[in-house]
Parts: C-alpha cells; structure tokens; sequence
C-alpha cells in the first residue's frame, strides 16, 4: 500500500481534538483535517477497542460532520483495523464504518487489512 510512495503519518494521539459538541480555543481538528484535504490516499488505523473503531479514530469521524462538503471526493481510503484477538463481527463492523464513511464523502473505499 504504501510502498514507493511517500506518506506523512499522523497521531491523532498527539493532537487535541475535542469531542464533537465541544468548542475549546486549543482544538486542533482544523490542523489535522486540513493535511488531510491536501492528500490523495488516507490510511486510516485503529486498534480495536472495545469491540469497535477506537475512540480517537470515531471522534475524528464525528468531527467531520458538517465540515467536510465536498473537500474529500475521490480520494482513496484504506482501512488497517488490528486488534489481540477481534471477533469477525468486530471486524465485518470496522469495515461497514469505514464503507459507509467513505461513500458519504464520497471517498474510494479500497478495502481493509487486520492482523
Ligand atoms: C482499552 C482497550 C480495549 C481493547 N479492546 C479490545 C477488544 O475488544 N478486542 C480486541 O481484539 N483487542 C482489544 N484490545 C487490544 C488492542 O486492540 C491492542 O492492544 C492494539 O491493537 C495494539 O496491539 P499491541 O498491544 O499488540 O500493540 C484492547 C486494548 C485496550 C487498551
């Protein structure tokens, strides 16, 4: 996926991004979501957590809601979803998620890869 190509990655980790609802002056939502309107392919990972997408990753998808327009068209979206030991319904519910946010951006949803 990634091989010969070039990539920046990103840890939600390292940046503040509140949750969806909230409104703090330090929010960095703005920074990390304008890398990514500038890119052509996003890998997006997550462990699984609790049995899903975990909470960075989720809240970075609620945070799109009524920002993102049409800034994501085209783009291509790979999904890498690991978890110690996911249940294949774990894994069937990362991918829907990842489906079903691609196409509401109208993304290329490309698939997902799990250990
Ligand atoms: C809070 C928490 C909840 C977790 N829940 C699950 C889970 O429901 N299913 C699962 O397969 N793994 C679960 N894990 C394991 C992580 O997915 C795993 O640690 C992560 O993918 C990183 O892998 P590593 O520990 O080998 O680096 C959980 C880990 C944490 C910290």
């Amino acid at each position: 996926m990634l091989r010969n190509q070039e990539y920046e990655t990103l840890h939600l980790a390292d940046y503040k991004i509140y949750d969806y609802g909230q409104d703090f002056l330090d929010d960095q939502f703005k920074e990390v979501i304008q890398k990514v309107f500038a890119v052509d392919t996003l890998a997006i990972g997550s462990p699984v957590y609790w049995h899903s997408i975990n909470g960075l990753v989720r809240n970075f998808l609620d945070r799109q809601y009524g920002v993102v327009t049409d800034q994501l068209v085209g783009k291509k979206l790979y999904f890498i979803f690991q978890g110690s030991a996911p249940t294949q319904e774990v894994l069937e519910m990362g991918d829907y998620t990842m489906c079903r946010y691609a196409g509401l951006y109208g993304m290329d949803y490309l698939g997902m890869v799990n250990n």
